[in-house]
């Protein structure tokens, strides 16, 4: 299904592209992969073009030999657009994904014509989180990705969700390697307050939260919203963190309708 690679600062850089008409770009949470928006890239890519990456490091992206970053990740999406000759896009981003899209609106405005952020949260970690962020990257590197799984999958799944969810989790976080784990985890620790500039994104924004979700409270999604100029929050029911791949009948309505708003407004 419309699979890529391209290089992208010096590594290799994998992507699905799919359909044609406005862009969008859907940007996968941690320790994932593209994959996890298998529900949502055949639906979308009816009436647009779906591009899909693999965050360096992740999936079938090369491991990123240098330090990593949700800026340097925001950076290298602005130049697979370039690469792609796409002028704008409406970026989705779940979780980390979501960290990487508050720094894509702020460094790269004039290719956002609108933002969709799932599941995420716009305040950077707390002195307690980037520590056991830290204790995890010195860990995964010698115990490898299970401990990892075993200890996010009960977090990032509602209890409603099905269990076919928690599998392809697993299945993509066994796969992932421990030291892109270990550097993803640094970089959402170092991250800075994306509240400082929320109010200077004026782009059509869409908030997407799940009332099961115990890693991204729908409250404090609904406070970010309230400080975002343009923008609205919707809350899935029955939908833990995972909202695309726990509920993407309810999902995927709520994109697609947000589509049809930006391209009525464009
Ligand atoms: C994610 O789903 O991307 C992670 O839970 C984000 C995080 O650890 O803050």
């Amino acid at each position: 299904m419309g699979q890529k690679e391209t290089e992208i600062n010096g590594g290799n850089l994998f992507f699905t592209d799919v359909g044609s008409g406005a862009a969008v770009m859907l940007v996968h949470g941690f320790p994932l992969t593209h994959q996890m928006w298998d529900n949502q890239i055949a639906e979308l890519s009816t009436k647009n073009r779906v591009i899909c990456p693999d965050l360096p490091g992740f999936g079938r992206s090369e491991t990123s030999r240098s330090v990593l970053g949700m800026d340097i990740w925001a950076d290298h999406l602005a130049d697979l657009l370039n690469v792609l000759e796409i002028e704008k896009v409406v970026f989705v981003g779940l979780s980390m994904g979501g960290y990487i899209g508050w720094e894509f609106a702020r460094r790269h405005r004039d290719r956002l014509s609108g933002l969709v952020a799932c599941n995420t949260r716009a305040i950077k970690d707390t002195e307690q989180i980037a520590r056991g962020r830290k204790m995890v990257a010195a860990s995964v590197v010698v115990t490898g990705a299970k401990p990892v799984a075993d200890s996010m999958i009960p977090k990032l799944v509602g209890p409603d969700a099905d269990k076919s969810v928690s599998e392809s989790i697993r299945k993509m976080i066994l796969a992932t390697d421990p030291e892109s784990i270990a550097k993803g985890h640094l970089a959402m620790a170092g991250r800075e307050d994306a509240r400082q500039w929320l109010s200077q994104i004026d782009v059509p924004t869409l908030l997407i939260g799940g009332d099961q979700d115990q890693i991204t409270p729908a409250d404090e999604m609904e406070s970010d919203s309230e400080m975002l100029p343009n923008s609205r929050f919707e809350c899935i029911s029955s939908a833990g963190h995972m909202t695309p791949m726990e509920q993407p009948t309810k999902f995927n309505p709520l994109i697609k309708d947000f589509l049809v708003e930006l391209s009525g407004s464009s």
